[in-house]
């Protein structure tokens, strides 16, 4: 038996119609229409607060409206937002510098979602294949991870292995190999093919439903792609930045990667602001007029992003990501909830996986928890993503683990 209680108000209704008249369906949306946030908590129309366990998808560890990036976007917003790259900024240089001192690499190219940031990753692994590594034109292969999400280009739904984002969006991509994420035989093997170019992987796989990968796997998946001379290309879009108890979920296990890729809460959710890290061997195979984008590295990204990245360290969001994250994990567990099935994660990207003879049984309780209180969205069927703000305190995942516990009731 189920028994989510969902009660949706004429004002939240006019808005849910509202879009679903006029927007597209590419989403499904819990049905709570939001107005307003600041820091762990946002707002809907009737005024009711919540706990965002989401975080936009990792875009807003900093918390929501964090004061001193909205500053920046302001002050900057009056000042100069954007140039193309066709003209210089004061701000492309300083925030160049800045960045690529935060992570010690040699360059930055700036992009805008998270996306451009994986397109423009598997370009310079291509250009490098075939212009230092000596690949044969056209014949460049990437390995890549089943159950990997990196956003929605047609290129990036490639080597999904998730039908709905496929299906129909032909034709594919060629130039990927996928094989199983932490099985370190299959990687071997698949270097050991001709070609390869680059090893493309999440550190967490976080779409999948927060896989976290054996201890080591990520040092060893390194040493063989070095070995091999293979580029290791890791996607810290959702797992960087602090999210897993770390700035870089890589450095768990002290892993360099050649090309480092960055977003979500590059701009604490500002705007869409994303970085690709590579020394010069990589970054300099591209050259003026080969790759761009209008808004990438704009005055107002840069100074967002500068703001966005000093508010981590200065609040020593790891840390508090690493602490929160095991209080959370421990008091999940301790609920001995016969509706759960699993806890994991790192830091504060975690998800539950829920064990329940209905599949619909993660919606539910997600809209039950919607109405204690607390917004998380169910990923692939029966997981549940607990990713609040990195600026959450102890008391407050106290009370969101009592809001949970009430919660899965209705799955009795
Ligand atoms: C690991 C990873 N890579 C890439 C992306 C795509 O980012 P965006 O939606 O900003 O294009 C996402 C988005 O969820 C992601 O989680």
């Amino acid at each position: 038996m189920m028994q989510s209680i969902i009660n949706i108000s004429a004002k939240t209704q006019y808005y849910l119609e509202l879009e679903e008249k006029y927007s597209a369906h590419n989403y499904h949306p819990l049905p709570v229409v939001l107005t307003r946030g600041e820091g762990v908590y946002v707002w809907d129309v009737e005024d009711k607060r919540y706990y965002d366990f989401l975080s936009g998808y990792s875009a807003v560890n900093q918390g929501h409206c964090h004061p001193a990036i909205v500053k920046a976007f302001i002050e900057q917003s009056q000042k100069l937002t954007l140039t193309s790259r066709a003209f210089h900024s004061d701000l492309l240089g300083d925030y160049a510098k800045f960045i690529t001192g935060y992570f010690g690499y040699d360059k930055v190219l700036p992009m805008n979602t998270g996306v451009e940031a994986v397109e423009t990753g598997i370009k310079l692994c291509r250009k490098w294949a075939y212009e230092v590594k000596g690949i044969l034109p056209d014949k460049a292969i990437i390995i890549v991870c089943d159950g990997n999400f990196h956003g929605r280009t047609s290129t990036v739904i490639s080597f999904s292995s998730d039908p709905d984002s496929k299906k129909n969006f032909g034709p594919y991509m060629p130039g990927f190999v996928s094989i199983p994420f932490n099985d370190m035989d299959a990687l071997e093997k698949a270097l050991s093919e001709k070609n390869i170019a680059g090893f493309l992987v999440e550190p967490i796989q976080g779409e999948a439903g927060v896989v976290v990968p054996d201890e080591g796997y990520l040092a060893k998946a390194k040493q063989l792609c070095e070995e091999a001379n293979v580029l290791f290309i890791a996607d810290e879009i959702q797992t960087g930045l602090c999210r897993t108890g770390k700035m870089l979920a890589c450095d768990h296990e002290n892993v360099r990667p050649d090309i480092l890729l960055l977003g979500k809460a590059l701009s604490g959710g500002m705007l869409p602001v994303s970085a690709v890290l590579a020394d010069d061997e990589i970054m300099l195979t591209i050259k003026p007029g080969e790759h761009g984008s209008t808004y990438g590295g704009s005055p107002i990204g840069c100074k967002t992003a500068i703001a966005a990245l000093t508010v981590l360290k200065e609040e020593k969001m790891a840390d508090k990501a690493h602490a929160m994250g095991e209080l959370l994990r421990d008091e999940l567990i301790k609920l001995q909830s016969k509706h759960i099935s699993w806890v994991r994660g790192k830091g504060l990207l975690n998800a539950i996986i829920i064990q329940h003879a209905n599949k619909e049984a993660a919606w539910e309780l997600c809209l039950q928890l919607k109405e204690n209180g607390l917004l998380a969205k169910p990923t692939h069927g029966d997981k549940i993503r607990f990713a609040p703000p990195l600026v959450i305190t102890k008391e407050q995942i106290n009370e969101c683990v009592a809001i949970i516990n009430k919660s899965l009731v209705c799955l009795d």
